[in-house]
């Protein structure tokens, strides 16, 4: 999608998108008909509530027009335009229309808002049509660009700083997320992340040998059953200080969960292929953080593998020795998230000592129990790290709910032949799985975990996405690496 701004309506074909807040009358960007309109408008029952549209005709100085009325209820600025962008975008895809005009003069837009409606719009546009090979003429979308008119002279900066580089981001994790786990597995996925190289993204990148020369048994347990051989996929970005302490995140990327011996039902398993969401949002940060040259010095970790069954797979009761030394009794092969996470954090405390360290995976059916699509469950100790991470998401939409963890959830996961088993009862599983991760954490270090096992892939499109691949995590991390690393 071409973005572009402007200080007023260009001349030609395009369809007219206009705000229209709880309501009022759309905004002093009108047209000579208006009064018309409004009734047609009333006919369709519009009044601007957040997230309605309604279409309306017209001759606009001699040619025909599309108008689409988008309402932004009373949101904030930030919200409302999302919800336009979005809306815009999502109502005028595939509507014949090649190009779509926002006009939000005199609505109170500033230049970050009017970049955030680019944002949206470029957001809702993203689709994978690699596979289709089919698709009729009719299907095929149509918007080419869109054009924001009225957001001051400073939108476009705002947009190539900061808001292009997250769209790009979000963009790259939902191509890792949506490609099949035949086409992405643990090669192939660094083989993808090459290119952020070209950005001044160091890569590092260790295979299945020089893990087991560094004692990984925990992940290469999981991987031991795949013909895949596993990667562990590191991304330096120092925009920082010179020699500052680095924040880390550290993404789940299993190609594909069978669930290994301990075997998922069939039904529903191809949901699997986005069990590397984790990473996928690790990736695509650092995609977007580099990109805008973010002032922070920040390491994207992703650990990779593929969890399958076979006559070389590890079994339910197997002890692994994981690379900080602490065995764990696998008790269910299924639960191989957190096997890998523990030592893709051991490597990136004994090898980089940051400060900070922020997994994100989807570890647990049990967090879709508890926080259905909403919010994905934040685990911290830290209190400060929680509410900078809360900000976070509220700044940037990608939805964060606290959990708990304590004592008495942590001894659920003693072993009677290891210091700890894979697995607690099944009530609190997220909450267990998390203190397994906590106990791979060092002393000094904060942590918190970020457990998205229900907003990786949406059933519904949303504003900024269409269903399938959400790109959960690259925004959240953005938010926080602008708000509390860069300043
Ligand atoms: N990848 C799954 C978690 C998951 C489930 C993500 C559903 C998205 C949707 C994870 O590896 C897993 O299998 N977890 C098990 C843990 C259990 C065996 C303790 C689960 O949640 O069932
Ligand atoms: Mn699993
Ligand atoms: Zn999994």
């Amino acid at each position: 999608m071409k973005i572009e701004f402007a200080d007023a309506r260009p001349t030609g074909d395009y369809a007219l998108v206009l705000p229209s807040a709880d309501g009022n009358r759309p905004g002093a960007a009108s047209l000579s008909d208006l009064d018309k309109i409004e009734a047609t408008l009333r006919r369709q029952r519009f009044e601007g509530e957040a997230g309605s549209a309604a279409e309306a005709f017209t001759d606009d100085g001699g040619t025909a027009r599309r108008v689409l009325f988008v309402g932004i209820g009373s949101n904030s600025a930030g919200e409302a335009a999302e919800k336009l962008g979005g809306t815009a975008v999502s109502r005028l895809l595939k509507s014949g229309e090649k190009h779509a005009v926002i006009d939000v003069t005199g609505m109170g837009f500033d230049a970050d808002a009017a970049a955030r409606i680019a944002l949206a719009a470029s957001l809702r546009s993203w689709r994978y049509d690699r596979y289709h090979t089919k698709t009729k003429d009719k299907q095929k979308p149509t918007l080419e660009t869109v054009t924001i008119v009225g957001g001051g002279a400073d939108a476009d900066e705002r947009w190539t700083s900061r808001w292009q580089a997250v769209s790009l981001g979000v963009a790259f994790a939902r191509t890792l997320v949506t490609e099949p786990p035949n086409i992405v597995y643990p090669e192939s996925f660094v083989d993808l992340c090459r290119p952020l190289s070209e950005l001044g993204i160091e890569i590092e990148v260790l295979d299945g040998a020089q893990m087991t020369e560094l004692g990984m048994g925990a992940l290469l347990g999981v991987a031991q059953g795949s013909v895949r051989d596993p990667r562990m996929l590191v991304m330096h970005w120092n925009g920082g200080a010179d020699g500052g302490a680095p924040t880390a995140f550290v993404g789940k990327g299993v190609t594909f969960d069978t669930g290994g011996i301990s075997i998922k039902p069939a039904q529903g398993m191809e949901a699997m292929k986005w069990d590397m969401a984790g990473a996928g949002g690790v990736a695509g940060a650092m995609l977007a953080l580099a990109s805008r040259k973010a002032k922070a010095n920040v390491i994207g970790i992703c650990g990779l593998v593929e969890n399958m069954p076979s006559g070389t797979a590890q079994r339910p009761s197997d002890v692994v020795t994981s690379m900080s030394g602490q065995t764990v009794e696998v008790i269910n092969t299924d639960a191989e998230g957190r096997l890998v996470l523990a030592d893709a954090i051991t490597f990136v405390q004994r090898t980089y000592k940051p400060a900070t360290i922020v997994d994100f995976a989807t570890l647990t059916g049990a967090i879709l129990i508890s926080l259905g699509h909403e919010f994905a469950g934040l685990f911290t100790p830290d209190d400060e790290l929680a509410d900078r991470l809360m900000a976070a998401a509220a700044t940037s939409g990608d939805k964060l709910w606290r959990m708990p963890l304590g004592e008495s959830f942590d001894r659920l996961i003693d072993s009677p032949i290891a210091d700890m088993k894979n697995v607690g009862p099944r009530e609190g599983g997220s909450i267990t799985a998390a203190q397994f991760i906590k106990r791979f954490v060092d002393d000094g270090v904060k942590w918190a975990h970020v457990d998205m096992a229900g907003k990786a892939w949406s059933e519904k499109p949303s504003d900024t996405y269409d269903k399938g691949a959400t790109g959960f995590g690259v925004r959240l991390i953005d938010s926080f690496v602008a708000d509390h690393l860069e300043r």
